[in-house]
């Protein structure tokens, strides 16, 4: 069986010119990987379930395991030499690497250390989101805020790890999509979904339906479509929601289906980020044959204002994703001018 070692040199040396910088890049966020999924694995007995105390930029309670992983992550990157800048979810500003081995840097990392912390202590899958883009300012120089701020379309690599029954990461250099399930007898990941493809369609839509009141008309509308009875096109689908985005798409990419996570009239962005959720995930579906937009425009060519912006997000099985577009074209004008999209 091949691991993921093995895998990510392999695609090296499909590129001539590749230095080997990325493949370093992508190992050290595996080795933090390891270390976050060890953890994770004994949160109940090491104590480090529940809340640190402390608030991030975004207001949220920040849960001990957000702070663990993100020091893991930024450590890992940071003595790695490739990396010159991260924009995490649980730090305000985005993290420089001022030593000049990391200025040599070539790249720079969008995180969501935890994604879906809030659900630790209720034994859900939880997550790992990251991507990679190639610096703009020069090489050799402090990194800077538009290092970040790039569309999701200049995106390197971007991958998840899903810390569920089994740990499984989940990556793409914008060549296919292949995941790896670690064995924790031997500490190795191996390749277990070659090649990976979101069907089509599906028949699971995934959406927090309490905040329906809030929902542009065009959500409403597509909601209830799915509730309709409908043998040809195998309706009325099936609601599913663990509320960790990871385990949400991760589900839909391997089984199809729809996630929404729409604007609504109070906070018309939304709840997720452009940087280190939507684009990475948008940019793994897109690779898998799935699509991901805001409700009108694909995710992945927005260009960023802010490292922690965020978006309505519509991700997952083509068709249906292109069928919600269709409700909120037609019936969320007004609310499309108030995203401004
Ligand atoms: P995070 O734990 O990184 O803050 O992300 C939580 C996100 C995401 O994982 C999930 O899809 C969403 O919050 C769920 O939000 P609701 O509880 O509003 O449904
Ligand atoms: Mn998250
Ligand atoms: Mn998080």
């Amino acid at each position: 069986m091949k691991t993921l070692v093995e895998f990510i040199n392999d695609k090296q040396i499909e590129y001539p010119g590749a230095t080997g910088d990325l493949t370093r890049l992508l190992n050290d966020i595996t080795i933090a990987a390891k270390i976050v999924n060890r953890e994770i694995r004994i949160a109940g007995l090491a104590d480090i379930n529940g809340r640190h105390g402390s608030t991030n930029i975004q207001g949220e309670d920040q849960q001990k395991m957000d702070v663990f992983a993100n020091d893991h992550f930024i450590n890992a990157l940071k003595h790695g030499g490739q990396c010159a800048a991260i924009a995490s979810e649980e730090n305000e500003d985005l993290i420089i690497f001022g030593n000049a081995y990391s200025q040599q840097g070539k790249y720079v990392v969008a995180m969501d250390p935890v994604d879906g912390s809030s659900n630790i202590e209720v034994n859900v899958p939880i997550g790992t989101i990251f991507s990679i883009y190639k610096r703009v300012t020069p090489e050799g120089s402090s990194a800077s805020v538009e290092d970040l701020l790039q569309k999701g379309r200049n995106i390197v690599a971007a991958g998840y790890v899903i810390y569920g029954s089994s740990t499984i990461l989940v990556y793409t250099t914008g060549n296919g999509v292949n995941g790896f399930t670690y064995d924790p007898s031997v500490g190795l990941f191996f390749l277990s979904h070659p090649d990976m493809r979101i069907p089509e369609e599906g028949t699971i839509y995934s959406i927090n339906e309490a905040n329906y009141i809030y929902f542009p008309e065009g959500v409403k509308r597509y909601i209830k479509y799915c509730q309709v009875d409908d043998k040809a096109t195998h309706r009325p689908y099936n609601t599913r929601y663990i509320g960790s985005l990871v385990s949400d798409v991760h589900r839909n990419l391997v089984r199809g289906g729809i996630f929404i996570y729409p604007g609504n009239a109070k906070n018309p962005t939304g709840k997720l980020r452009l940087l280190y959720e939507c684009a990475p995930m948008a940019f793994i579906i897109e690779q898998a044959g799935g699509k991901a937009s805001n409700g009108f425009h694909q995710i992945l060519d927005i260009e960023p204002y802010g490292i922690h912006q965020r978006v309505p997000l519509f991700i997952g099985s083509k068709k249906m994703v292109e069928k919600a577009e269709e409700f909120m074209f037609e019936f969320s004008r007004d609310f499309s001018r108030l995203q401004g999209a």
